[in-house]
């Protein structure tokens, strides 16, 4: 039916009308001027995106319905990248959760609010792998390792769009899974920049979470700003036409990013808008958003015979494809009452779960954590002890700041006023003023323990906010070594929108959390861990590095000819002084900074103990197309009900080309009483175990692997299983 209308449309519509659906146009903020009035009435508007005022989107759509030739809707989209007005944790720390489960959840939550407002498209889940943490963007992404983010990757799609075939239900908006592909790879981690990527890897690594989306039947797909192996993310045959289309069979849209088809002159890759306009189509790019090539140009290109109507007629159709799925021509219109199936309480619920869970518990030296409620007093201390729009992270254009719960309140909230005592100690986390740590250090001194709120505001990481250097800003290192100096027991919290290298302010903290950028429900979920109700569970899903240095580090890296030897590597400290060419190992890693990170990827502590034994690999031999099958015994061996992540990963011992060290394959989230013990099992596809070979083959070789199971990637329990 939807093709017969599809076909019944295009039939009807002008060469006009069809690039009109081709272009989308930034809002307006309220009040539609005339000028666009008068574009969507001739049918020169296909979307609009940043437009979240209800009435107006419903002035829009009556506009587009009513007075345009064929009354075509219009989509209205938008960045509901971790929320709406309810703010979920960051996506970085979302991945940090481990929980597709909450992911969705939220994503659920996030389309009711904004479809309420008249979204009915987000540009969302931001599934790029991002190993970079100079990448402000990294912020917005799941992470390094292609199994966690293909696992939020299908979370968010189906939170955000609904499952099987319930898509665009009531409540539901379409997704969109951007950006296809390579731009978490820019070069130095600077936005925009070069990424050069081999095509073994690029099929192994960053286009995992892409292939995950799609099968879970994601709607719509963004382009990068980047340079692919030289050619333009925007203008990339070779991404949309063979892979996502020819490959993939992919039937949604896709839409560029932000002027990037224009930017495809300044990337030297286009001579002038037209010619830029032309590889687009021909790329495979179906809708423009906000610059006007494809308005001002496809139609002279069509005129010239440089480009086919054919091009044209399907980019069309993918665009009235997924406004039929949408039951926009049906419902064009938002209820400006409306109210979504789920509760306020609910809600806040989810939010609060979901930071919960974010957070991870990096050091805990003596069990100072959890605090005693019993305590007589506590400093809340620190630029981001009390920020309602700071903690929220970036994308939170509509959030609700009013109803965020600081650090501070949550502490107030769970304590009583009375026992906590407050001083920011600077006004903000790149202030250089030294000024209130005079009233820090009283505040300190005249309480029993020192909570220390530190980090990043929003602003610092997101779109074009890049980093050289990845250490506190500020002076907030001298802050926290003026406040350790007190001798009072230290906590640490960090929010932030990356994995800071903060290996130094770690001596002068006895417990650190790091929260990222919590959300909504952040202070309240803090409370929670730091007095106990909760035990933390987050676990990093970016390898921490000691410094900024170290960069690139991932766990799952090659092994090399050369790999460290812990006990024999040529440490800046060990060489004497004056030595002519010492050799300590002569092996791949930094003499100042080592090899190691300052924690792994996965790792993250709890309040109990968890300790992994009898690992049984219940099928040592399996056929390519078979299914591993491996189990642990997890214990809990503390004092607390908690959750662990229980991660399983993988090492191919040969290939045809060279595997990573150690690959993420399956984990699981359980949760145990004090003293319960569990069999946790997992059925590993044998496809799982596959690559790309020299001929660019995807195949599983036989031969032999090696399995870990625990808590953290460089779990020690192992065993070999071999693929026959
Ligand atoms: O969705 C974003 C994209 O990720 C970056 N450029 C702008 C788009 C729309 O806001």
């Amino acid at each position: 039916i939807n093709d017969q209308k599809i076909e019944k449309l295009l039939s009807q519509m002008t060469i006009d009308e069809k690039i009109g659906q081709m272009c989308q146009i930034n809002g307006f903020s309220g009040q539609i001027p005339d000028k666009i009035k008068e574009e969507i009435k001739a049918g020169n508007v296909g979307s609009i995106l940043n437009e979240v005022d209800v009435k107006t989107v419903n002035e829009i759509q009556k506009t587009a319905i009513e007075e345009s030739r064929l009354g075509i809707p219009l989509l209205i989209g938008r960045d509901v990248v971790h929320g709406f007005k309810t703010i979920f944790p960051i996506p970085l720390g979302q991945a940090a959760t481990w929980n597709p489960e909450i992911v969705k959840k939220g994503a659920g939550i996030a389309a009711q609010e904004a479809s309420l407002a008249g979204v009915n498209w987000t540009f969302a889940p931001m599934i790029d792998i991002a190993r970079d943490s100079r990448w402000g963007r990294i912020a917005e992404s799941f992470g390094e390792d292609p199994y966690l983010v293909s696992k939020m990757a299908v979370a968010s799609t189906e939170g955000f769009q609904g499952t099987n075939g319930s898509l665009f239900s009531n409540g539901k908006i379409a997704a969109c899974a951007k950006h296809f592909a390579g731009y978490g790879a820019a070069e130095g981690g600077r936005d925009y920049n070069t990424t050069l990527i081999p095509e073994g890897e690029l099929r192994d690594v960053y286009f995992k979470s892409f292939k995950a989306a799609k099968d879970a039947g994601i709607r719509t797909f963004m382009t990068g700003f980047n340079d692919l192996n030289g050619v333009p993310a925007s203008g990339n045959q070779f991404l949309f036409r063979k892979v996502l289309r020819e490959e993939w069979q992919f039937d949604g849209m896709v839409v560029s990013d932000w002027a990037s088809i224009h930017e495809l002159i300044s990337h030297g890759f286009s001579s002038d808008e037209k010619d830029a306009a032309k590889k687009a189509l021909i790329a495979g790019v179906d809708m423009e958003m906000a610059s006007s090539c494809y308005k001002n140009h496809i139609k002279e290109l069509l005129d010239e015979g440089l480009i086919n109507i054919d091009l044209v007629d399907d980019a069309v159709r993918n665009i009235l494809r997924i406004k039929i799925e949408l039951g926009l021509f049906e419902h064009p219109y938002v209820d400006e009452n409306g109210q979504g199936e789920i509760g306020e309480k609910d809600i806040e619920k989810a939010a609060l779960e979901a930071a919960e869970q974010s957070i991870v518990l990096l050091k805990n030296k003596n069990k100072l954590l959890p605090l005693s409620t019993k305590i007589n007093s506590v400093a809340v201390i620190g630029p981001m002890a009390h920020e309602k729009y700071e903690q929220l992270g970036t994308w939170s254009f509509d959030a609700d700041s009013l109803l965020s719960i600081t650090p501070l309140e949550g502490i107030r909230n769970l304590l009583g006023n009375a026992k906590v005592n407050f001083a920011k100690g600077l006004k903000y986390t790149r202030d250089k003023n030294s000024d209130g740590f005079k009233q820090a250090i009283k505040v300190a001194k005249s309480s029993d323990v020192v909570v220390v709120c530190v980090g990043e505001e929003a602003i610092l990481s997101g779109e074009a906010h890049c980093r050289a250097r990845l250490d506190l800003p500020g002076i907030q290192k001298e802050l926290i070594q003026e406040i350790s100096e007190t001798g009072k027991p230290v906590v640490l919290i960090v929010m932030a929108g990356r994995a800071l290298s903060i290996g130094d302010v770690y001596e002068n903290a006895d417990a650190v959390l790091y929260a990222w950028h919590p959300g909504t429900m952040g202070g309240t979920a803090l409370a929670n861990i730091l007095f106990g109700k909760v035990s933390p569970s987050g676990k990093l899903p970016v390898t921490m590095p000691k410094s900024v240095g170290q960069i690139p580090m991932h766990y799952n890296h090659k092994n090399s000819g050369r790999p460290v030897d812990p006990n024999n590597w040529s440490s800046i400290d060990k060489i004497p002084v004056k030595a002519y060419q010492t050799s300590l190992g002569n092996t791949s890693h930094y003499m100042d900074e080592g090899f190691e990170p300052l924690y792994p990827f996965g790792f993250g502590l709890s309040y109990t103990d968890f300790e992994y034994s009898d690992l049984r690999i219940e099928t040592p031999v399996i056929a390519g197309t078979a299914e591993l099958k491996v189990s642990v015994l997890l214990s809990n061996k503390g004092k607390c009900t908690a959750e662990e992540v229980v991660q399983v990963y993988i090492r191919d011992l040969v290939g045809d080309v060279t595997r990573p060290v150690r690959e993420l394959k399956a984990f699981d989230r359980v949760k145990l009483k004090a003293g319960e013990a569990k069999r946790v099992s997992f059925t590993i596809p044998a496809s799982e175990l596959s690559f790309h070979n020299q001929q660019m083959m995807n195949v599983v070789e036989p031969g032999k692997f090696m399995l870990w199971i625990g808590g953290n990637s460089n779990a020690d329990l192992g065993a070999e299983f071999a693929v026959k």
